[in-house]
């Protein structure tokens, strides 16, 4: 399912990676970082926020099956979901001003689909969906696309509009085009400590089916992927 970084098919999903971690890892400098991690998120995410600075990095693997149904999404603010058209880059920039034109024309070229919520013509929300492998640069390995398959990465709702239920909308506009293309199998991959995204999968019908990992000492790095926690099961 995956290989290390050797063969490096596309530099696409850094910011996944980089939304991901971002929204679970408080900014500031390191100390006031670590505090407020120990003050919000408790001893255990400390403990694995540090090994992940000493190299233990770990992502949480989600599926859904396709076949099964997909409920109506109600979000409490109004909001217009579509696929990004290549000439909406610009909208797309002004959501997400940390990206580059590069890299999202470059999703867009490979093949990526990026689904987006309007709420009074502006973009408030997106999605991104791959159908090929995807590079995950905070593990530094491929995670492989098999060809009845989507994986689903860079999920984001500006801040101001978050606990509406907007990202729930863009997932269940993405999960029926997947469905109605006929695949089998929707993927995903997040920190076990970004709550928000869990309980937003949780409300799409994903599960954790396992947990890929890496362990880096200086040059040397293993990636691993092992069974989910029992709790997330
Ligand atoms: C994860 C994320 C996309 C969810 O988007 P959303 O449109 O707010 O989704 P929902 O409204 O369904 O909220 C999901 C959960 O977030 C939590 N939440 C609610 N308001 C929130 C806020 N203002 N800020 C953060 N989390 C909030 C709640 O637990 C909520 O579930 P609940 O309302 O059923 O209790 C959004 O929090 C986000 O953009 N986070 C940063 C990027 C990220 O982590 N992406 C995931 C990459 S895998």
């Amino acid at each position: 399912m995956t290989s290390n970084q050797q063969d490096r098919p596309r530099p696409l999903a850094s910011e996944t990676v980089d939304a991901l971690a971002r929204s679970a890892y408080p900014t500031g400098n390191v100390v006031r970082r670590a505090l407020l991690t120990l003050r919000d998120e408790g001893l255990r995410s400390f403990g694995f926020k540090l090994l992940g600075l000493l190299g233990y990095r770990r992502l949480l693997l989600l599926e859904r099956a396709l076949d099964q149904p997909i409920a109506d999404a109600k979000p409490s603010l109004p909001v217009a979901v579509a696929m990004l058209a290549h000439d909406e880059v610009d909208d797309y920039l002004v959501f997400r001003p940390g990206s580059t034109r590069r890299e999202i024309a470059s999703r867009l070229r490979s093949g990526d689909m990026c689904f987006v919520a309007r709420h009074q013509g502006r973009i408030v929300a997106a999605a991104w969906v791959a159908v090929q492998p995807v590079w995950v640069p905070y593990i530094g390995c491929r995670i492989d696309v098999a060809p009845d398959e989507a994986h689903i990465y860079d999920k984001f709702t500006l801040p101001a509009y978050r606990g509406h239920g907007i990202a729930n909308a863009v997932r269940t506009h993405h999960l029926r085009h997947l469905q109605r293309a006929g695949l089998r199998r929707a993927t995903g991959a997040v920190l076990p400590e970004n709550a928000s995204s869990l309980r937003d999968d949780g409300k799409g019908g994903f599960r954790a089916y396992g947990i890929i990992g890496r362990i880096r000492l200086g040059p040397w790095q293993r990636v691993f992927i092992m069974p989910p926690p029992r709790g997330r099961r």
